[in-house]
């Protein structure tokens, strides 16, 4: 079934203790595109996709990947079943150099064996990092810090790739490096869900957008829908 999303998020429901943070949210990413949650602080942008990837427990609702229903399972199935994510602020390991790094995305045992050519494929879509193999990745640039964090999530070689704001921290220069990166990862035929602040930056790179406000979801359309909508214009452009 062609028109089925690949992704499907239904009626999601997560609490932390008994503080509930999501409401009822839905989602859903197509086979191959870009897709954006845009929400201030602390409207939950980060619980979606930590719930999503099984790194939060999700009180009710589904999450149905390819046609499977994958709610509830842990993270390193998801990982197997095509998931990968790519946590907020790229959590190196700043002391190790940047293949190591690399290579510890392929600590789950379905991909140790295939991580040589893994390593040649990511390498070969950023050939930086190969260059720069002997590294200490703190000391590579923001942008290229973001690169060896995209790189080792794309170890696993996801149909689908979460990322929680990518651009977080990083200067004007080095976004527009992301953004590249984000398309280039995106041209490889892998779907990106990644959730972000900035109007532009989110539902100017996306195929579709939702916006996240208290948890709940509150709109959502295609990237240029979201754009220009009234209440993204109002209340986060402030035209
Ligand atoms: N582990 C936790 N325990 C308790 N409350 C949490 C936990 N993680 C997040 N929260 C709360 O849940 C709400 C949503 O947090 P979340 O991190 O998902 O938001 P966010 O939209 O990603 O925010 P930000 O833009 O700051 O990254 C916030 O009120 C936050 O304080
Ligand atoms: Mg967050």
């Amino acid at each position: 079934m062609p028109d089925t999303p690949m992704l499907q998020v239904e009626g999601l429901n997560v609490l932390y203790g008994n503080y509930q943070v999501l409401w009822d949210v839905a989602l859903e990413v197509r086979q191959g595109e870009v897709a954006t949650v845009l929400g201030p602080n602390g409207s939950g942008k980060s619980t979606v996709l930590k719930a999503i990837m099984g790194l939060v427990p999700i009180q009710s609702g589904k999450v149905i990947f390819e046609g499977d229903d994958l709610t509830h399972l842990p993270t390193h199935e998801m990982v197997s079943r095509g998931i990968s994510m790519v946590l907020e602020r790229r959590r190196l390991f700043t002391n190790m150099t940047v293949r190591e790094n690399i290579l510890l995305g392929a600590y789950h045992k379905s991909v140790t064996s295939r991580a040589a050519s893994q390593l040649a494929w990511v390498e070969s879509l950023f050939p930086i990092l190969a260059e720069r193999r002997d590294q200490i990745a703190g000391k590579m640039s923001g942008g290229e810090q973001q690169m060896v964090a995209i790189a080792r999530s794309l170890m696993s070689h996801p149909r689908l790739l979460l990322m929680d704001e990518p651009y977080l921290g990083l200067s004007p220069k080095i976004v527009d490096e992301v953004v590249k990166i984000i398309r280039k990862v995106n041209s490889e035929g892998i779907a990106v869900l990644f959730n972000e602040q900035n109007v532009k930056l989110s539902f100017g790179v996306s195929n579709h957008g939702y916006l996240l406000e208290g948890g709940r979801m509150v709109l959502s359309g295609t990237g240029d829908e979201m754009m220009n909508s009234d209440v993204v214009r109002r209340v986060y452009l402030g035209v």
